[in-house]
């Protein structure tokens, strides 16, 4: 029976869904986020067809751009992409708008009201608003607040906030932002965005475990003996240095994309596909994990900070050097760390996450390793008989791959591992969305359920709280190891699971 249909309550997501006239506001339009990833991503909508008529972006930042000036921008910005889709970018760009807001000024928050009501007339958008801070994690509260002073949050059906990672520095700081926020607006209308939730391959996992009969029974302790999560990059800190040198690796990607892939494989069974069910486990099992060593931290933690390396004709800086960064930083680019999650189903198996800037391989990828068979009836062709793994590839090359031992061929009995694949792009051949092109859509659609809650991102941040503050209070016990530009991090790093007989997987 199809439950869905008996509970008229309910949200039934399986479903394309149509976004209704709507009129996206973003905040630090000005920025880098603007146009890598905003405006790029609503394109594709639009080019997708799913964008409605009604439909207009009011850019804001302080600069005293005109609507003009901000099309050209955007324009420039998305050459190539342009070059391509003419007609449809003209189309489009006139749906641009810009207004020079200062966020903490009441002058021009009342300006833009008016401006938006302008546009509601002009572009029918009847008072449906997205607002998207993308703006310095500062200016949060402050924004949240002049909107809601001036009316603009007061509809939960029609106005809706997006807010942009870093929620908080710690535990503390996000409780108290989510006590701000949720002054301004309810927990519905409020949208806290990270956009590794937004890949399809994070998404399949939820499918992948819960679609399937074969996985479920054998996704536990019984079955399971670790599981790895990375997230490796090769791109240094770019120009970002002044908001990295104050956020590092824990904060920039554990904290949000890495924990919400421990989430989402290890949370339990929702009830029911709906945004509240669904966020309930995943708060449920972040509740349940900690750090392997709560009391010594720096036990179960490695950090690490690139230095020079690359080849000759490829030399890449240490970090240190880059832009705008500390010559005696402590910024770590590179985090590694051995976690528990203390229920039922995961009790004493190791979580080893990591991630890293200047690694040798951009690779984003959850590996589930089973337990050995009892008993070795044959000898294996590379020496020890390989353990089964469940690779889950996020990024690049997405999709999954399960390796199991077959018999060598020959004579003898000898076993070797393989591996059975499914590629996305070979399945599907689908162009892939880092994130933003679904969660923008989600967002203005008023779905939930790939959006952090408050409760996941305060647990979130507990997790992690021993090592803030060991960070904080005592940083020479954590120390930064270098690591050459283009390896793997620090060596540091594999002895954090060396001590359990085990290899970090070099994919
Ligand atoms: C961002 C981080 O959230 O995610 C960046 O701030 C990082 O430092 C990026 O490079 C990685 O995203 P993706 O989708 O390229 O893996």
């Amino acid at each position: 029976m199809d439950i869905s249909a008996t509970n008229p309550l309910r949200v039934d997501l399986r479903q394309e869904r149509v976004i209704t006239p709507q009129c996206l506001v973003i905040f630090g339009a000005s920025g880098d986020l603007t146009h890598r990833k905003l405006i790029p991503a609503l394109f594709e909508l639009f080019k997708q067809r799913r964008l409605p008529s009604e439909f207009a972006v009011v850019g804001c930042a302080r600069r005293s751009w005109s609507n003009d000036e901000f099309r050209q921008r955007m324009t420039a910005a998305l050459s190539k992409e342009v070059e391509r889709n003419k007609t449809d970018w003209e189309k489009f760009s006139k749906n641009l708008f810009y207004e020079s807001v200062d966020i903490e000024s009441q002058e021009d928050v009342i300006k833009l009201k008016n401006k938006l009501e302008e546009i509601d007339k002009l572009m029918s958008t009847h008072g449906n608003r997205t607002f998207y801070l993308s703006v310095s994690p500062k200016f949060y509260s402050t924004a949240c607040q002049s909107l809601a002073q001036n009316g603009l949050l007061r509809d939960p059906k029609r106005n809706r906030i997006v807010i942009e990672k870093p929620f908080g520095r710690d535990f503390s700081s996000a409780q108290q932002l989510n006590k701000i926020v949720q002054s301004c607006a309810l927990e519905n209308q409020i949208f806290r965005i990270d956009h590794y939730l937004g890949k399809e391959t994070v998404q399949n996992i939820l499918v992948l475990r819960f679609a399937n009969s074969i996985f479920e029974p054998i996704w536990n302790r019984n079955y399971i003996s670790s599981v790895q999560i990375t997230s490796a990059e090769t791109v240094g800190v770019e120009d970002r240095a002044g908001y990295y040198e104050s956020s590092g690796a824990l904060r920039d990607m554990v904290q949000n994309h890495l924990t919400q892939m421990l989430a989402i494989t290890a949370m339990e069974p929702p009830g029911h596909f709906d945004p509240e069910a669904i966020r309930n486990e995943k708060a449920k099992v972040l509740q349940a994990a900690s750090l392997a060593n709560e009391l010594e931290p720096w036990k179960c933690c490695v950090r690490g900070q690139y230095s020079e390396g690359g080849s000759k004709t490829n030399k890449i800086i240490g970090y240190r050097n880059e832009p705008g960064v500390n010559a005696n930083s402590t910024t770590e680019t590179y985090v590694a760390m051995k976690l528990f999650i203390n229920n039922w189903r995961w009790q004493g198996v190791p979580f080893y996450v990591r991630t890293g800037k200047r690694l040798a391989k951009r690779i984003s990828e959850i590996v589930l390793t089973f337990r050995e068979a009892p008993v070795h009836l044959f000898d294996a062709a590379g020496g020890t008989p390989t353990p089964n793994q469940l690779i889950l590839r996020i990024q690049p090359n997405e999709g999954a791959e399960f390796r199991f031992e077959v018999k060598s061929p020959g004579s003898g009995m000898r076993s070797r591992p393989v591996e059975m694949e499914f590629s996305y792009d070979e399945s599907f051949g689908e162009p892939f969305d880092d994130g933003y092109v679904r969660l923008l859509a989600d967002a203005m659609l008023g779905d939930t359920t790939l959006f952090t809650r408050s409760d996941e991102v305060e647990a979130a941040w507990k997790l992690y709280t021993p090592l803030l503050e060991l960070i904080e209070d005592s940083p020479w016990q954590l120390p930064i190891y270098q690591y050459e530009a283009r390896t793997w991090g620090p060596s540091e790093a594999d002895s954090l699971l060396a001590q359990d007989q085990l290899l970090w997987r070099r994919p």
